[in-house]
């Protein structure tokens, strides 16, 4: 198994973090239709472009010579890892909100890993992962945003005092 730098480690993680979002998306997309049409449709989105982000990574990987397979290995150890924590978090129990509060940790935990490889890859001299990294910051940011909004919404609409 050919060894990875951090750099190349970190890419594997965020890969993995893109194939775990979709499948993320898609779960909190099952609880909130019906609740929140106008939230599914934002989830939607996010699901397509965690698809392109997955592309873009793996397009990138190739480009490592030799470290394309050690590369998808950690992305899919990272994504089962994610996976464990969605399957822990969300039960049979869960509603929409509970699906849109474990989004805000996902996307903050992908944001950061985007942020830590934006200053890994500063140093690195490698201008199509930088490319990728400009490309996918902006939509990170979104993603947080917009699920962290998305929760907020949801708790505007319950009562305080009702049942849990
Ligand atoms: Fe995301």
């Amino acid at each position: 198994m050919a060894e990875l730098t951090k750099l190349e480690a970190k890419l594997g993680e965020v890969t993995g973090l893109a194939m775990a979002a979709q499948d993320a998306g898609k779960k909190v997309k099952r609880l909130a239709e019906g609740e929140a049409d106008d939230l599914v449709q934002q989830l939607e989105q996010m699901v397509r472009e965690a698809a392109e982000t997955e592309e873009r990574c793996v397009e990138l990987a190739s480009g490592f010579e030799g470290k394309k397979t050690a590369i998808l290995d950690e992305a899919r150890a990272t994504k089962s890892k994610a996976s464990e924590m969605l399957s822990t978090y969300l039960d049979s129990d869960s509603d929409a909100l509970d699906g849109f509060e474990f989004l805000t940790m996902a996307e903050a935990g992908e944001l950061g890993h985007w942020a830590v490889l934006q200053e890994l890859t500063q140093r690195a001299g490698n201008a199509e992962l930088q490319g990728l990294v400009e490309w996918a910051l902006p939509i990170q940011q979104r993603h947080f945003a917009a699920v962290s909004d998305g929760s907020l919404k949801l708790a505007a609409e319950e009562d305080p005092s009702e049942p849990a």
